[in-house]
């Protein structure tokens, strides 16, 4: 099992470059195998999760090759519609695959998806939308086995905007007969970029960003050539990290807008933000204020920086408050940093994180990807060495965090 160890104390000062949206790459694999065009990615990230979407490909008989960053996929050769399990089950976006193979092939079967342990996770959400466009579903509690004999558009009202079931839904009826049209649609600004590359390749999608979406059913998808939209939540680690040091950063190819929930806790902490075109620049304050939040759907703050901003309040001066509304169980953090000194109290779905003045280095456990992400951040604070163990978590969602901390001026090593 590799491991990061690291060194705290440093501050960190520099230029980075923001990948790709994870969030909004693996569902664009997923659309990739609606035309049998080449497809090709722009800045696609070499993380973990990308690959495991990508050996899912090759197992359906798609070719995909990357060259100068981008990556190129054919889906001329596809010849299968059934996931296994072994290769399901390594990542939560297996479940993109259901509307895409419903689209390309009329039918997918696959195992229940795995991903990070947040919460049940469960997929009745994505089901009941599938069955809202006239697919039979029969779910045998591991495997779903999906059929659109008649694929036709429909209303689909979801429960809770999920964000991965307003992807599916979209996903399946592009190539429906008629019109769809989602009610309750999640609005994030990956939901916004599947619109964007569904219709670069001839699709007709409109209203993504807002809570309903509709879409005209076409015969036929073509080839695109597409760049998918900066990752906040990278972006956000690494605001969060430089803070945490009191150091500054420079942050190229970003979305200030799509993050603007998370740079106003900044400014609350005292943090200096400038945002210029598709840059932020952030220089720490001379002091670290506490802050309050609660994590929502989009525009809300996002649930998948809950656990890298908890690490700032951590050593914040007084009481924050932190709400965790999305996912049930995405406290695993806690007991890793209450390890390194931090005085976190968790009940139900609150915490209160009281600031104390420094963390110190522990061995701690990465749960889960953001879960782990924060304990890297808070290794940056902590006087001393920390371990993090368990990090292929990590890997899953930040490319290369290792090296990109250490041109920061962080003393972080990778170990086996
Ligand atoms: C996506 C993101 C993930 C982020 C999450 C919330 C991707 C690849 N992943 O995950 O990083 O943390 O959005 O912003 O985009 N739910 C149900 N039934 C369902 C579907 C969801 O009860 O059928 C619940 C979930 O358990 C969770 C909540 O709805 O409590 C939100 O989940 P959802 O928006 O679907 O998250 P994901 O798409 O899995």
């Amino acid at each position: 099992m590799e491991k990061f160890v690291i060194n705290g104390g440093r501050k960190l000062s520099g230029k980075l470059r923001v990948e790709s949206a994870k969030n909004s790459v693996l569902p664009i694999l997923a659309a990739s195998i609606l035309t049998n065009e080449e497809v090709i990615i722009k800045d696609c990230p070499k993380i973990l999760d990308v690959l495991n979407m990508i050996r899912i490909l090759a197992f359906l008989g798609v070719k995909t090759r990357f060259s100068d960053g981008n990556l190129i996929i054919n889906s001329s050769g596809i010849n299968g519609y059934a996931i296994p399990q072994s290769l399901s089950n390594q990542l939560r976006s297996s479940i993109f695959m259901m509307g895409a193979l419903l689209s390309r092939c009329g039918k997918a079967e696959l195992a229940y998806p795995g991903g990070c342990e947040i919460g049940l996770r469960p997929i009745d959400i994505h089901l009941k939308g599938l069955k809202n466009l006239g697919i039979l579903v029969e779910d045998t509690g591991g495997e779903i086995i999906c059929v659109a004999d008649k694929m036709c558009g429909g209303e689909v009202y979801l429960d809770f905007p999920s964000v991965g079931a307003t992807e599916n839904v979209m996903l399946s009826a592009v190539t429906a007969k008629g019109k769809t049209e989602i009610r309750n649609a999640a609005k994030e600004p990956e939901i916004v970029d599947l619109m964007r590359f569904l219709n670069a390749m001839g699709a007709k999608v409109y209203g993504a960003g807002t809570s309903t979406i509709l879409i005209e059913g076409v015969e036929k998808l073509h080839g695109a050539v597409f760049k998918p939209v900066s990752d906040r939540i990278e972006a956000g680690t690494y605001l969060i990290a430089t803070a945490i040091t009191g150091g500054e950063i420079e942050l190229e190819n970003c979305s200030a807008k799509n993050i603007s929930s998370l740079i106003h806790k900044l400014c609350d902490n005292a943090c200096k933000i400038s945002i210029k075109n598709d840059i932020i620049y952030l220089k720490s304050g001379a002091c670290r204020k506490s802050f309050s939040f609660a994590t929502g759907p989009y525009p809300c703050f996002p649930t998948d920086l809950q656990a890298p901003l908890m690490s700032l309040a951590t050593v914040s001066d007084g009481v924050s408050v932190i709400t965790e509304n999305v996912f049930e169980m995405r406290y695993r953090h806690v007991q890793e940093l209450v390890k390194m000194g931090a005085d976190i109290t968790v009940s139900g779905r609150t915490a209160i994180v009281k600031g104390v003045k420094r963390l110190m280095g522990a061995t701690v456990n990465a749960h889960d990807l953001r879960g782990g992400a924060s304990l890297i951040i808070a290794s940056l604070n902590a006087e001393g060495k920390t371990i993090v163990e368990d990090i292929n978590h990590i890997q899953r969602g930040y490319y290369e965090m290792d090296k990109k901390l250490r041109s920061l001026g962080a003393d972080i090593k990778k170990k086996n």
